[in-house]
């Protein structure tokens, strides 16, 4: 079972790439969000940025146990989107994607989110300094960048990816 991990700045567009390409490869997309309710992760909740804190490592824990149950599932692959996913070691991980996006255009859809200045400052900033990029990249992953600035193309990102289709 092939492992494919999605990370990037929030607003980069994670979400709808993972949507998009677990339906191309049939893999089973993994929902974050659902995987912290589910386990029960948020450790509080941060009022000033309005979101969850969630621990890495208790995070880690649930998705070794999620690509457990999907092996058992006998499914074909699973796509995890989260800008925490590149924290999975690597022997668990076939590839990591990271999406970018033009900072405009980011800045546009982080407004469209409703998000506080300091919240789309914050965000802004983990762009401009790659930091789940840098993370992936020190974190040892395979790593192909996605920009979806310009929207996502699957078919050209499966054909990048290449020797995904091997895997089918
Ligand atoms: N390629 C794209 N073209 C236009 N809008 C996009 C594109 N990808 C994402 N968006 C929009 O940008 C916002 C953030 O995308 P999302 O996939 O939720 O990002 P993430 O999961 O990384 O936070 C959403 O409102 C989405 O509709
Ligand atoms: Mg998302």
């Amino acid at each position: 079972m092939r492992v494919i991990i999605i990370t990037g700045s929030v607003g980069t567009g994670k979400t709808a790439l993972a949507r998009k390409l677990s339906k191309k490869l049939k893999f089973k997309h993994i929902d974050v969000n659902q995987v912290v309710t589910e386990y029960n992760l948020a450790e509080s909740y941060d009022k000033k940025r309005r979101c969850k804190v969630v621990d890495t490592k208790e995070l880690n824990k649930a998705l070794k146990d999620k690509i457990k149950w999907a092996k058992k599932d006998l499914e074909k692959g699973i796509v995890i989107d989260s800008h925490l996913s590149h924290h999975l070691p690597k022997r668990l991980v076939d590839l990591c994607i990271v999406t970018k996006c033009d900072l405009k255009v980011l800045e546009q859809r982080l407004k469209k989110r409703h998000y506080s200045k300091t919240k789309i400052r914050e965000n802004m900033d983990c762009e401009i300094f790659d930091v789940c990029l840098n993370e992936a990249k020190e974190a040892k992953h395979t790593i192909l960048v996605v920009d979806t600035t310009k929207g996502i193309n699957i078919g050209s990102i499966s054909k990048q990816i290449g020797d995904l289709k091997k895997w089918n």
